[in-house]
């Protein structure tokens, strides 16, 4: 039997690269074995990667030697940043950086990067239509990672960029599920207006991923845009109410109201969904799920998502 080739995946504790792992050890026919990449090796998460086939080692995003050892060997990497993990753009560059870097010390030969718009590029800071935030960002969590982008190309590391879109999961772990109205309703609230979020499966990135890598040198230099489904906030609020059996309303408040919510965090989500409504034939558009669909053919649809997930979405 051929030797198999490493894929060194960052965040493997995380939704994305978990994913990802998890596509590599189901895929036991296929070219790639799985190195997961953890900072510790003996938390419940990486010793779960561990019973699943993965081998895990221990480095840290902050570490660039304990990089250049966990990619050392590898065929490629799946690398991921974890900006709510500090809530810093400059950091999330210099992670970057710390990754490419590695990535080019070890010679791999093929490098996934999840990356996001550089918003700065559809809405300069001279822009008002929405507030400058930290001195010199629009969305700080997608303009650092396209700022990030040239930081492969520029070491010459073979680079796919893969635009992710608005996790579904979301509704589970990062609070925007259905929330009670003042008259006991339940309602999802996002400055979205008429326009279409395009949403994925954090479990179909990985997979997707996968595909990428599968296919070889196709998509090095390339950038892969993906979703599950684009849909409306109506068409989103309309499946929850039908997977939870209960209505669910859309509140489309404005991005103003949004930013104003005061959770950590809100300005910089207030502006993302803005970007998002106001440039939709742009970010729904170049997001295809025919795309992720060839890619990854067991991609979901947000209805069958739901059908999976509905019970892990917390109600009030
Ligand atoms: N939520 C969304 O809708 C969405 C959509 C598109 C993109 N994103 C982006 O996705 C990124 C996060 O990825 P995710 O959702 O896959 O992560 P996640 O599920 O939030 O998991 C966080 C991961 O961060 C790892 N981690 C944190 N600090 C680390 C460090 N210093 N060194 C190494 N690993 C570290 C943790 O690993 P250990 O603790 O095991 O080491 C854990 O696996 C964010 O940058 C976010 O902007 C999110």
């Amino acid at each position: 039997m051929a030797t198999k080739k490493i894929i060194a995946v960052v965040g493997a504790t995380g939704a994305q690269g978990g994913g990802l792992v998890r596509a590599i050890v189901a895929d036991k026919r296929g070219a790639f074995v799985a190195r997961a990449v953890v900072r510790d090796v003996n938390s419940e998460k990486a010793k779960a990667l561990a019973k699943l086939g993965a081998e895990v080692v221990a480095a840290d995003i902050e570490d660039p030697r304990s990089l250049e050892r966990a990619f050392e060997g590898a065929y490629g990497t799946y690398c991921v940043t974890f900006y709510w993990a500090h809530f810093s753009p400059e950091k999330e560059v210099a992670h970057a950086r710390n990754l490419a870097q590695a990535a080019k010390h070890a010679g791999l030969k093929h490098v996934v990067w999840s990356t996001l718009e550089d918003t700065r590029k559809w809405v300069p800071l001279s822009d008002d239509r929405m507030p400058t935030l930290m001195g010199k960002y629009k969305v700080p969590h997608f303009d650092a990672k396209g700022e990030a982008d040239h930081l492969f190309t520029d070491l010459g590391v073979p680079t796919t960029f893969l635009l992710t879109s608005f996790y579904w999961d979301n509704f589970i772990h990062f609070g925007m599920g259905p929330k009670k109205t003042p008259d006991g309703k339940l309602a999802i609230t996002m400055p979205m207006g008429d326009k279409k979020l395009p949403g994925i499966a954090a479990e179909d990135i990985g997979r997707c991923a996968l595909g990428i890598f599968k296919a070889g040198s196709e998509y090095i230099g390339k950038t892969v845009a993906i979703a599950g489904e684009c849909l409306t906030g109506l068409q989103i609020a309309a499946a929850l109410g039908k997977a939870l059996g209960r209505p669910v309303t859309y509140n489309a408040v404005t991005p103003e109201a949004y930013r104003s919510f005061g959770f950590p965090g809100a300005e910089d989500l207030g502006n993302m969904f803005q970007f998002k409504r106001d440039f939709e034939n742009y970010f729904a558009g170049v997001r295809k799920p025919d795309v992720a669909r060839s890619l990854n053919p067991a991609l979901q649809t947000f209805e069958q998502w739901l059908a999976k997930n509905k019970d892990r979405i917390p109600l009030e």
